[in-house]
């Protein structure tokens, strides 16, 4: 299995190269290949005729999307169509990866693959416009939606990731303020890698949900953080009304999966595990 990874270099991206190194893998990073560039795009999968591209290249500072919404729809959206007809005039699968933000986080109970999108911003309108371009345009494509990523290489688009911020934050001797009304499933992207490789060799179609297990709000996430790392900053809850952010974001984005089991494809591991899993390979373990 030839794979084209787009967005090399992400965090993301860096765990896929990984987990697909026992087959040709190329990792195309922005410097290389800009997905909006569609002649190039055309050209460059047309000489390597992959029979996988994976795309995780996404603009996804959510608040900056809301001013810079044509760049969010050109990356997130846009380029995607492109991606899309040149898969398919190419017969290669196309593997998008999207977020739990196509949804605005009103229902209280985990959002199935079957629930219809409904986003509350910028980035979460042209990430849904960029799922519908896949699935329109390309018929071989596999959609993953994702929530609350880190990884060890960090997103180089938000400089870092939520784990480090904390930590950097915490050692600096700062008061931390962190949302308790955001419900989501921060999940590594080590584990995240492995599954959608899964699912890619396992055949599956359509959009899958794949998140580590369980739940929690940002607030919780922190503390369990702080927790394993034996930090104790001064951690305080608030809500996002008062930390009045440019972006609307769902309340609540947990998502669960219809789809993995009958693919016999097995769920990933509790968020916690996960985190305390990474914290060890980062050495941030306490003692
Ligand atoms: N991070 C999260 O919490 C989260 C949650 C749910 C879903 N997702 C989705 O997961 C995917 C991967 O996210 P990630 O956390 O791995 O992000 P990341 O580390 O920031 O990786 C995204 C990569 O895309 C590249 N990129 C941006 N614009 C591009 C363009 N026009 N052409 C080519 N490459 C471009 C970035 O390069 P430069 O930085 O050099 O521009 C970056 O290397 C994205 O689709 C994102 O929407 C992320």
């Amino acid at each position: 299995m030839k794979t084209i990874l787009l967005g090399g270099g992400g965090q993301l991206a860096t765990d896929l190269e990984k987990t697909l190194a026992d087959a040709p893998v190329t990792a195309l990073p922005h410097s290389e290949l800009d997905v909006c560039d569609f002649n190039e795009v055309r050209r460059v999968l047309g000489a390597e005729r992959p029979d996988v591209v994976i795309n995780t290249a996404a603009f996804h500072h959510v608040d900056n999307c809301e001013d810079e919404w044509q760049k969010a729809f050109n990356v997130n959206a846009f380029a995607c169509k492109n991606l899309a007809s040149v898969c398919a005039d190419l017969d290669t699968t196309l593997v998008h990866i999207s977020t739990d933000y196509v949804f605005s986080g009103t229902q209280s109970t985990p959002y199935k693959e079957s629930d219809l999108p409904d986003p509350v911003s910028a980035y979460g309108a042209s990430k849904v416009a960029g799922e519908f371009f896949v699935k329109t345009y390309c018929p071989n494509h596999v959609i993953v939606r994702s929530s609350g990523l880190y990884g060890v290489a960090g997103a180089s688009g938000k400089g870092g990731n939520f784990v480090e911020t904390m930590i950097r934050l915490a050692k600096a001797g700062k008061p931390l303020s962190v949302v308790d009304d955001q419900i989501m499933v921060p999940t590594c992207t080590n584990d995240l890698a492995e599954k959608i490789v899964e699912v890619i060799r396992a055949g599956g179609r359509g959009i899958f949900h794949i998140t580590n297990g369980g739940g929690c709000s940002w607030y919780e996430f922190a503390g369990q953080i702080f927790e394993c790392a034996g930090l104790r900053p001064e951690l305080s809850p608030t809500t996002t009304e008062a930390y009045g952010c440019k972006a609307a974001r769902p309340a609540y984005s947990v998502m669960s999966s219809e789809k993995l089991k009958p693919l016999g494809v097995d769920p990933l591991p509790p968020w916690r595990d996960a985190l305390r899993r990474y914290l060890g390979q980062k050495g941030h373990l306490a003692a």
